[in-house]
């Protein structure tokens, strides 16, 4: 093995958690979760989301955060090195790697829709929703959606700032940025919320999200909601592996890992509160797709007195919830090159965010370019798919949880028991209850569920 690296540590338990609620709260939640349980039929997909966040992915962030903090490294290298601790094959180092791509894609896609929620914060400000009607705001998405520059601009924008945070290391970059914007987003999303109930058709909004209406559970819906539990708990690809290499000791994994999940699904939940109410009394089409908030919140906020100015205040706590998610699509890629040794953290951040960039580009044409190159047009499910369609469905839906079922099996199968307890700290009987769950439930829902999708 290489000459060791020690990477930094957090500073207390404290920024930890939030980093890695900084990390699962993002774009997954208030962008992604309400406008799939809009196209998957609401509450079918809400209540499988649920189970697999409770099943699969809080058990699978137990052990990449057991991994990490045991292997120090970053995915790749922790997975090498625990598994050559106990003699077994090289080749897990191979799932650090799916994990890596996995991050390179999603970051591309995502440093895009960042940029969308960073474009409508001077929107807020220079006035343009005031008053405006559903076929405005509307249009408004539209046009930006159309012109490739805009989207250019503000995908590179919101890149750049990326890499500034990682670039400056844990303590310096991440741990500041994610102080204060977690708990102001909170704060706001609940106002935001009443405010839903006051003026939006809560009634309706609330039936559709908890709504289950069984006849809608099809295996297309099972994957989705497995998928967005994995994209929203930021879990399957190494980023809480690399945030559990920062770890100290004195952090209890299964409570850290507990608060994350709740406060992630938490959150997902008054997305879909603050949105769905809106949608229903303006008559909007809940299945609309990828410009649900979009379009959604900006009506909203111009109807309401000051609204511009909690309409700018709120979309910049997105693009906040959205940056500590994008920082943590990048450390573990950068931690891994800086592994290597030789090259400062500050250039491969650069390097690295360069690449990822470019990649976001196809993410950039799928919207006007592009829009009508369909590259798996072949297959009947993807006769429609973008560049971005895919590499949405790819990560979420294959990507995510090939990796999250083998870091459950090296976790709970490969690991001995003494290293993974010792890390888990749990009794035995609390214990045994992780260990059945990570050996048999999840890989077995994982398993199952592809499967099923394949029939
Ligand atoms: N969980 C983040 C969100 O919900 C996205 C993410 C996925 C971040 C995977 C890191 C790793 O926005």
């Amino acid at each position: 093995m290489q000459p060791e690296l020690q990477h930094e540590q957090w500073s207390s338990r404290l920024t930890f958690i939030f980093a890695a609620v900084g990390s699962a709260v993002g774009l997954g939640n208030i962008w992604k979760f309400p406008y799939m349980a809009g196209v998957s039929g609401g509450g079918a997909f809400v209540l499988v989301y649920f189970f697999c966040a409770a099943l699969v992915a809080l058990p699978i962030m137990m052990a990449e955060l057991l991994i990490g903090r045991r292997g120090r490294l970053s995915p790749p290298r922790s997975m090498e090195r625990l598994a050559a601790d106990g003699a077994h094959s090289r080749h897990w180092k191979k799932v650090g790697w799916i994990g890596v791509l996995a991050a390179f894609l999603i970051l591309s896609f995502y440093s895009v829709i960042g940029g969308w929620a960073t474009a409508y914060v001077p929107k807020f400000v220079a006035g343009t929703f005031r008053g405006a009607d559903a076929a405005a705001v509307g249009a408004e998405f539209d046009a930006m959606l159309a012109d490739p520059v805009t989207l250019f601009i503000w995908h590179t924008i919101f890149m750049i700032a990326t890499v500034w945070f990682v670039a400056r290391g844990i303590s310096g970059g991440i741990e500041k940025a994610v102080n204060f914007m977690m708990p102001s987003l909170f704060i706001l999303l609940v106002a935001l919320v009443i405010y839903a109930a006051v003026e939006g058709d809560f009634a309706k909004g609330a039936w559709f999200l908890f709504h289950f209406d069984f006849s809608k559970i099809t295996p297309a819906v099972v994957l989705a909601a497995m998928g967005q539990a994995f994209f929203s708990a930021s879990v399957g690809l190494g980023t809480m592996m690399t945030y559990g290499a920062y770890l100290p000791r004195s952090v209890h994994i299964p409570r850290a890992a507990g608060t994350i999940v709740v406060a992630d699904a938490f959150v997902a939940l008054l997305a879909g509160l603050a949105i769905f109410p809106i949608v229903f009394a303006n008559g909007l089409d809940a299945g609309s797709g990828p410009g649900l908030v979009f379009v959604t919140l900006p009506l909203a906020f111009g109807a309401m007195p000051g609204g511009m100015l909690f309409g700018a205040l709120f979309f910049i706590l997105i693009v906040f919830a959205a940056l500590t998610s994008s920082i943590s699509l990048l450390e573990p890629v950068t931690s891994y090159a800086e592994e290597r040794g030789g090259i400062p953290r500050r250039v491969l951040a650069v390097v690295i965010g360069i690449v990822i960039w470019a990649l976001g580009l196809f993410t950039v044409f799928s919207f006007n370019l592009w829009a009508d190159v369909h590259p798996l047009g072949m297959i009947e499910r993807f006769r429609e798919a973008t560049f971005f369609d895919l590499i949405d469905y790819a990560t979420s839906n294959i990507f995510l949880p090939l990796g999250g079922f083998f870091i459950a099996i090296f976790a709970a199968w490969i690991l001995d028991r003494a290293t993974s307890q010792g890390e888990l700290d749990l009794d035995d009987r609390w214990y045994g209850v992780w260990r059945f769950i990570a050996r048999y439930v999840s890989p077995v829902a994982v398993a199952a569920i592809f499967i099923y999708n394949l029939s």
